[in-house]
């Protein structure tokens, strides 16, 4: 059995809570795309923790997380994350894996984030953890590869030539190439002391071959390189076709979207059903909806039908699990955005990005609910399955793994 779980929205759909939900069933839960840009949540019997590098495999359970090699790592954050993983749960850094493959986020990268954005006329508004940066001198063939740090000196003559490059860019305040080159060897040393296994996956080929694999997106559709409100995306693949650097040679069986019952975004860009009044702070502050990664207050909005029904084609996804809609219980009334009015056209679906920024949300008005057990509730839940023509098979009522029924 091999799953893919993906966000359909802008990201933060809780997509750490539903895979940490079922992780148990699993032998091994594979973050496949993104950084430590990405903040997935998990409360469980009572701890709270925030995954930022690390796949939300199930502490209690025995199933072992694999970091793929479309991945872009900052190897200090992931130091820092397991060691705090590892105060919570003991013995957990052995169930981890590395792919030598994945691309290294490198301080550089971070400050250049940060230049970047400063300098930009539209800043995309981004977590500033290099992701980007790192993504691009990846395939600008420059890139700083797990493996590299295996052979030290081609490692240092790698990091000058970069360090060239960079600051002839970017000036001479960067770190230096041998504290660089010193530090990540200090990294490296540690997450082989907590028995983090290096690998790749031609080698563990014939394992997850006849392994139960569930894939964890990071971010979402909407936030993809190729598919999402470009240029207001991250820089990896967070639809289903992800897994394709790297586990092309699995048979997928299905894909599971998850989405919240309203949406949020963090950053900038086009967000059709945007809220602009009072609701807008209730829902956040119900929510919670504060950035996992940036403390950044998320901006709502109401739930975009076109805009799932896009992301579902673009993922390929069987099946549905709703979150958060406990979050607007007591709600006299709701909207729902069931097509965009784009120059004058109305879509069912945005065919291109530049859809999402000249969309004008067409709503429909309905009843609120009182709580999840409120008929009113169950009469959502079956609209928006015969708007999206696909079923919601499970609902999320609360942050806890445990909090999830399915239907
Ligand atoms: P992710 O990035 O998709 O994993 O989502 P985040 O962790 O960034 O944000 C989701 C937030 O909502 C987290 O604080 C979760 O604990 C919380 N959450 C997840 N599902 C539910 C739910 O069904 N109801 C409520 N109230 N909170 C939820
Ligand atoms: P999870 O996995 C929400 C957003 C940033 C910014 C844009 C580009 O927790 O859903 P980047 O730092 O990636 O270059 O920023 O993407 N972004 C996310 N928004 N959830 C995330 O991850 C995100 N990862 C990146 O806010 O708008
Ligand atoms: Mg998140």
């Amino acid at each position: 059995m091999k799953i893919v779980v993906v966000g359909l929205q802008w990201g933060d759909e809780g997509k750490g809570k539903v895979v940490s939900h079922f992780s148990r069933k699993f032998d091994w839960i594979v973050r496949y795309s993104g950084g430590s840009n990405a903040g997935h949540t998990v409360h469980m019997d009572g701890k709270k923790y925030v995954n930022h590098l690390l796949p939300c495999v199930d502490p209690r359970g025995k199933s072992k997380g694999y970091l793929g090699p479309g991945m872009v790592l900052n190897l200090e954050r992931l130091v820092n994350e397991i060691e705090s993983l590892e105060r919570i749960f003991p013995g957990i850094s052995k169930r981890f894996y590395l792919d030598l493959n994945a691309t290294l986020v490198l301080s550089w990268h971070i400050v250049e984030d940060e230049l970047i954005e400063n300098m930009r006329m539209n800043p995309i508004g981004t977590t500033k953890n290099g992701i980007g940066p790192a993504y691009k001198d990846k395939v600008s063939r420059d890139g700083i590869k797990l493996y590299h740090l295996f052979d030290e000196s081609s490692l240092s003559s790698k990091l000058e030539e970069l360090y060239h490059l960079k600051t002839r860019f970017f000036g001479e305040n960067l770190e230096k190439p041998e504290s660089l080159k010193r530090r990540l060897l200090e990294d490296l040393e540690k997450l082989g002391t907590m028995g983090v296994k290096f690998t790749t996956t031609m080698d563990m080929r014939k394992e997850f071959e006849g392994s139960k694999i569930l894939f964890e997106g990071s971010q979402g559709v909407l936030l993809d390189v190729n598919f999402g409100t470009y240029p207001y995306v991250t820089s990896s693949s967070c639809t289903s076709w992800g897994i394709f650097e790297g586990f092309q040679f699995l048979k997928i069986d299905e894909t599971i979207g998850v989405f919240k019952a309203y949406v949020t975004r963090v950053g900038n860009g086009p967000f059709p059903t945007e809220m602009e009044d009072q609701l807008e702070d209730t829902i956040r502050r119900k929510g919670m909806e504060y950035g996992a990664t940036t403390g950044r207050p998320r901006r709502i909005g109401w739930l975009d039908l076109p805009a799932l029904r896009y992301s579902i084609i673009s993922s390929n996804v069987s099946e549905l699990v709703l979150t958060k809609a406990d979050v607007l219980n007591g709600l006299d009334r709701l909207k729902i955005c069931t097509q965009y009015e784009v120059e004058g056209e109305l879509k069912e679906i945005p065919t291109t990005p530049e859809d999402f920024e000249k969309a004008k949300p067409v709503y429909r008005e309905i009843d609120g609910w009182k709580d999840l057990k409120d008929g009113k509730f169950e009469e959502f839940v079956r609209m928006v399955e015969t708007e999206l023509r696909i079923k919601i098979n499970y609902v999320s009522y609360g942050p806890g793994s445990d909090e999830i029924f399915e239907r």
